[in-house]
This record gives structure tokens, C-alpha cells and sequence, in this order.
């Protein structure tokens, strides 16, 4: 049976969003880019809670990649305190919304305080079951494939795992993703059509959705529309 275009019955269980376009927001507006950055703070609760409206039992959201690092001192830093605040403002509406928070990425590279901000709300969070909220931090995917290849490695010299044993299966638990399912969803916001080193191994076989909303004004009628887009496709997996 054909599915209806105003479908919001598939709900995907995990998506995950790269969340572009803060900039170009910003600048349309004549404003500095950081502004972008805190409206989009807005559009990542607007989402979140979205998500766990519909039932999406998994969000991980793209909020700073390894090639972040690039971008000049002032707004790298401007992000990390960006970070920061909005852990400690939305830890409370996580725990009224029974969401339990987490990260992927690497971590240690984030500065100091920005850390334990992190694993405060981590920690906050750890037994909220109502969906999990992932946030991909200092995240690249090339980076975690190498740091799944030396954590595969080390579990052969210590003679916990056979090299015979290892494929697929085994692999995906040495990656930083090893406790949820890959996304069924993926969304772009500003129209870029690339993936940036976001989760290369997991989105296999994952729906793409690009809009050319720029990630502030990405709010809940916008998800809707995504996932509405998503119960139009056949997933065939490589099968017929
Ligand atoms: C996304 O918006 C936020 C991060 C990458 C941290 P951008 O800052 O990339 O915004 P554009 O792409 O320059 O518009
Ligand atoms: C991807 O956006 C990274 C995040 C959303 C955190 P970028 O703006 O960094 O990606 P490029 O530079 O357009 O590929
Ligand atoms: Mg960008």
C-alpha cells in the first residue's frame, strides 16, 4: 500500500542531524556569526523535544567536528562557552523531559571546564530513559574509525579477541557509537550536499534528508516535514 505524503506514521528510532548554516544566518541578518550560534542553541532544545514528542528514541546532533578546530580562536571559544551554558541550562529541562544525555568524539580535546560541564550532564542524565540525546563533540569520523582500529588492536595483544573473529559486528563495538543503532535518518540543514566527516561507518545505509533551511530556523514544523519525507522510502538494504 502506498503511504500518504502527510505520513508521520514510520518514526524513525535514531536520527541525527548535521546542524549547518549558523553563519550564513547570522550574516543575512548583518549579524557576527556567534549570533547564529546561540539562536541555533534554540533550535537544538526545539528539536530535542521534538524528537521526543514523536518517539525518536535516539538524536545525535552534530555540534562541533574535528576540522572546527580550524576556524579563528574567538569563535572556537565562543562555541565552547556556548557549550557550556547550555549545559548547565538545560540540564534541569533534560531531567523534566527524562532524556539522558551523551557524547561522542574526542573529548579530552575540549578545554578543561568545558569537560567537566559535559560529564556533569552526562553523569545528571544517566538514568533518564525517556530518549537519548547524543551530541558529537570534537567528532570526526575518520578519527573514530582510527581510534575503533587501535581499540581493535589493542584487545588482539592483550588476547581478549581473535583476529579471526573480527568483522562488521565486532568492529561496530569498538566505535564510539557501540551502545546505539545507526541512524535510520539523516538531515542536512543550509543544502549542503556532504557528509563532513560525520558518522562515515554508521550511515551505511542511513535516508538522507537535505533542506535548505539554515539550522536556526530548523524548528519543529521542519522536523515534521523531514519525517514525513523519511515514511516515503523504501529501505531495501541492498536487497530487492
Ligand atoms: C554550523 O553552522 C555550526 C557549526 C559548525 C559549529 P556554521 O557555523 O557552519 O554556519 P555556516 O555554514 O558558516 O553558515
Ligand atoms: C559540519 O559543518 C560540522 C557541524 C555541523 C558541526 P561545517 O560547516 O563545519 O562543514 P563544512 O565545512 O561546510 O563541510
Ligand atoms: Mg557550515
Amino acid at each position: 500500500m502506498s503511504k500518504k505524503p502527510d505520513d508521520l506514521s514510520s518514526i524513525p528510532r535514531h536520527i541525527a542531524i548535521i546542524m549547518d548554516g549558523n553563519g550564513r544566518w547570522a550574516k543575512e541578518r548583518g549579524l557576527p556569526r556567534t549570533e547564529g550560534h546561540r539562536i541555533g542553541a534554540e533550535s537544538v532544545r526545539a528539536i530535542t523535544e521534538g524528537c521526543k514528542e514523536l518517539g525518536v528514541e535516539f538524536l545525535t546532533l552534530y555540534a562541533f567536528s574535528s576540522e572546527n578546530w580550524k576556524r579563528p580562536k574567538r569563535e572556537v571559544q565562543a562555541l565552547m562557552k556556548l557549550l557550556e551554558l547550555y549545559l548547565r541550562r538545560e540540564t534541569q529541562e533534560l531531567m523534566d523531559k527524562n532524556i539522558r544525555l551523551q557524547a561522542i568524539g574526542r573529548l579530552h580535546d575540549l578545554p578543561q571546564h568545558t569537560q567537566e560541564e559535559l560529564h556533569r550532564a552526562i553523569e545528571t542524565t544517566a538514568n533518564n530513559t525517556s530518549m537519548t540525546l547524543i551530541l558529537a563533540l570534537s567528532y570526526g569520523g575518520r578519527e573514530e574509525i582510527i581510534d575503533g582500529v587501535k581499540s581493535l588492536i589493542d584487545s588482539v595483544e592483550k588476547g581478549h579477541l581473535d583476529k579471526a573473529m573480527i568483522d562488521t559486528e565486532v568492529f561496530s563495538k569498538h566505535l564510539y557509537t557501540r551502545y546505539y543503532p545507526d541512524p535510520d535518518l539523516l538531515i542536512r540543514t543550509s543544502g549542503e550536499m556532504r557528509l563532513s566527516n560525520f558518522l562515515l561507518w554508521q550511515l551505511s545505509y542511513t535516508e538522507f534528508y537535505v533542506t535548505q533551511k539554515l539550522w536556526p530556523d530548523f524548528r519543529k514544523e521542519e522536523l515534521r516535514d523531514a519525517i514525513k519525507a523519511y515514511a516515503q522510502r523504501h529501505r531495501r538494504f541492498g536487497a530487492v
